[in-house]
């Protein structure tokens, strides 16, 4: 068989540029440590009710004046569905699921992320504009997805 000599240099240039980017990837993910930010922390997706602080969903003040808040995501709700912010407030969302894969978006804010089952995922963000914020889920969930979403007051 014959592989134009062109061919066979862009085929070793790929070659090397694949083990070359995989070695990248590897000694920052082993050697540096370097993952995702999300889903740092566990939890039994069989025992989110009852897993402090995911089985009182809500929002708790910190001594800082920052807050954080806890969600639970499960087919085809967030709990808790409504949550009243304080204008000007830091929030830092922690959100789990009990059951299969969903999303968690705040449109206009920085908050956009995955909920695995089996972990816990984290954003912050800091809510420097009233009005009315969706929580949307944007992963496909099942056949009430385009149904789940919760509200957010911010006055
Ligand atoms: Cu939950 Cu889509």
């Amino acid at each position: 068989m014959h592989i134009h000599k062109y061919e066979r240099w862009w085929i070793g240039f790929g070659t090397i540029m694949l083990i070359v980017f995989l070695a990248i990837i590897g000694v920052a993910a082993f050697a540096d440590n370097i993952n995702p930010p999300s889903g740092m922390q566990q939890i039994d997706p069989t025992k989110v009710a009852q897993t402090p602080p995911f089985d009182k969903p809500g929002l708790r003040k910190l001594p800082d004046g920052s807050y954080e808040a806890y969600y639970v995501a499960q087919v085809f709700t967030f709990s808790p569905a409504r949550l009243d912010i304080p204008l000007g407030s830091k929030v830092t969302f922690y959100v789990t699921s009990s059951d299969v894969v969903h999303g968690f978006f705040i449109p206009y804010t920085d908050i956009n992320m995955m909920v695995i089952p089996g972990w816990v995922n984290s954003a912050s963000h800091t809510f420097n504009k009233p009005g009315d914020y969706l929580i949307i889920c944007h992963e496909y969930c099942g056949i009430g997805h385009q149904n789940m979403f919760a509200k957010i007051e911010v006055r």
